[in-house]
C-alpha cells in the first residue's frame, strides 16, 4: 500500500495568521496542505477561493491538496490548477459529467480526486477508478470542521480498498472528517492513505499535534 501521508486542513487555522501556520505545518512534518474551497451552494458555508490559494502557495512548497465543494466545478479547475493546486478533488454529486471533469483535471496538469458524501454508494467510481489518482471517502458531512465521524464510511473505506486490490489498483485513499488523534489507527486499518483533519491539528500546539499523528502512522 501507499504510504500514509498526513493533510492538515486549513479550514480549522487561524486566518490572521494563515500563512505562518502553514509554514508551520510544513516544518513539523506534514506533507500536504489540503484547502477546502466552499461555496455557500454545494455546501451550507463559503470559506475562501482562489486569492488565498495563490498566497499561500509562496509560504511552502508541499502538496496542496485542494478540495472543491463547489456546484459545477468545471469553472474552476483551471484557474486553481494556475493557482497552484497540485490535487483537485471534485464531488462526484456537484457534477454532471464526472468522466469530463476528470479529464480536465487531467488536462490542467493535477493529479485527479474524486469525493462522495457519506450517502453516496461507492458504485458512481466504478468505471472511473484507472482514470483518478485518489478517491476521497467523506467521513462526515461535508461543509464544517470539528464534527463526529461517522461510522459506517469507514465500511465504504474497507470496501473501496478491497476492491481496489482485486483490481490491481494502487489508488490514494484520503478520509476526510472528524479524524482525531484517537480514532485515526482504525481509519488506517481500514485502507486510507491520505488522513486530513482539520480541529485535532489546530487545537492546541500545532506542531505536536502534527507529531502525534506521524507517530500514529
Ligand atoms: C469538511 C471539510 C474538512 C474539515 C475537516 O467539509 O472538508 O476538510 O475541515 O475538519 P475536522 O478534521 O475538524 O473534521
Ligand atoms: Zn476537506
Amino acid at each position: 500500500m501507499r504510504d500514509v501521508v498526513l493533510a492538515p486542513s486549513i479550514l480549522s487555522a487561524d486566518f490572521g495568521k494563515l500563512g505562518e501556520q502553514v509554514k508551520e505545518l510544513s516544518q513539523a512534518g506534514a506533507s500536504y496542505v489540503h484547502i477546502d474551497v466552499m461555496d455557500g451552494a454545494f455546501v451550507p458555508t463559503i470559506s475562501f477561493g482562489l486569492p488565498v490559494v495563490k498566497t499561500l502557495r509562496s509560504w511552502t512548497d508541499k502538496v496542496f491538496d485542494v478540495h472543491l465543494m463547489v456546484e459545477e466545478p468545471d469553472r474552476f479547475i483551471p484557474d486553481y490548477a494556475a493557482a497552484g493546486a497540485d490535487i483537485l478533488t471534485v464531488h462526484a454529486e456537484s457534477t454532471r459529467h464526472l468522466d469530463r471533469t476528470v479529464r480536465l483535471i487531467r488536462d490542467c496538469g493535477c493529479r485527479a480526486g474524486v469525493a462522495i458524501n457519506p450517502a453516496t454508494n461507492l458504485q458512481v467510481l466504478e468505471y472511473l477508478l484507472d482514470d483518478v489518482d485518489m478517491v476521497l471517502v467523506m467521513t462526515v458531512n461535508p461543509g464544517f470542521g470539528g464534527q463526529v465521524l461517522i461510522p459506517y464510511c469507514l465500511d465504504k473505506v474497507k470496501k473501496l480498498r478491497q476492491y481496489c486490490e482485486k483490481r490491481g489498483l494502487d489508488l490514494d485513499i484520503e478520509v476526510d472528517g472528524g479524524i482525531t488523534h484517537e480514532n485515526v489507527q482504525k481509519v488506517i486499518a481500514a485502507g486510507a492513505n491520505v488522513i486530513v483533519t482539520g480541529s485535532a491539528v489546530f487545537s492546541g500546539n500545532i506542531t505536536d499535534n502534527v507529531h502525534q499523528f506521524l507517530k500514529l502512522f
